[in-house]
């Protein structure tokens, strides 16, 4: 099981230091996974802050190459130097605001890999593919154009557009048949199961429902795990899940 933070454009300085030091008070189990993913800008920081527990840090983005004149990118060498484990690749708000495409989204999934790193490679519909019954065909095609084909170490985040941010969260069948249809697209092409996690308004209140669902590899979770103490209580549903 893999708990991904994803902090977006939130938290400053103080605000991380405050985080970490109620953070390292916790007992952490060995079957977990938990990464953090701040603003680039701190990752440094919070390497170094959480350097004696388990818990990862990642980046909230790379770029394809390694150097060159890319004003304002970061390479996934670089956050490898900075001690980054993953890198959410093609989350729907980098697809959505900052116009990524798949076949962007894969070759900077090739980068991270090559850096030794993990890509977390988001997919999901929208709230109309959803209604018109075109969520299947539309993450299948996300998935066929923006994973790379590789033997190295990758995850999926299914995260519905429509449940990112809106307290909304899909039913458990549909979690179940979206996260079945990943696997086996993948599959198709990897020829090996990978890890799919469930993002979009997972909280405290509803972490025992997502969990329950039996393919369910790991969450995502963006505003939930900006306060530390939701974010603990998030991280104790899952061990408690495992030890079930
Ligand atoms: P929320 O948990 O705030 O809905 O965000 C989900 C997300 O986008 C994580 O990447």
């Amino acid at each position: 099981m893999l708990i991904a933070a994803n902090w977006k454009m939130n938290l400053n300085k103080n605000e991380i230091k405050l985080f970490s030091k109620f953070l390292k008070k916790n007992n952490f189990s060995n079957h977990v996974k938990t990464c953090i993913f701040p603003q680039s800008i701190y990752i440094d920081l919070l390497a170094k802050l959480l350097n004696n527990t388990p818990v990862y840090v990642g980046g909230q983005n790379c770029h394809h190459d390694i150097s060159g004149p890319f004003t304002g990118e970061i390479s996934a060498f670089s956050l490898k130097e900075m001690g980054c484990e993953y890198v959410i690749l093609g989350h729907s708000e980098r697809r959505q605001l900052f116009n990524e495409s798949n076949s962007y989204i894969k070759k900077c999934s090739e980068s991270a890999i090559n850096n030794s790193i993990i890509p977390i490679i988001c997919v999901g519909e929208s709230y109309d593919d959803r209604k018109n019954k075109n969520a299947l065909n539309f993450v299948k095609e996300q998935i066929l154009n923006s994973i790379p084909s590789t033997e190295k170490n990758l995850c999926i985040a299914y995260e519905p557009i429509w449940s990112i941010g809106t307290g909304e969260i899909p039913d458990k069948d549909e979690i179940f048949e979206m996260h079945e249809h990943i696997k086996e697209v993948a599959y198709s092409f990897l020829k090996r199961n990978i890890k799919v996690l469930y993002g979009g308004s997972v909280n405290i209140h509803n972490i025992k429902e997502v969990l329950s669902v039996g393919n369910v590899d790991g969450v995502l979770v963006g505003g939930a795990s900006l306060k530390v103490k939701d974010f603990l209580a998030i991280y104790e549903a899952v061990v408690k899940h495992i030890n079930s």
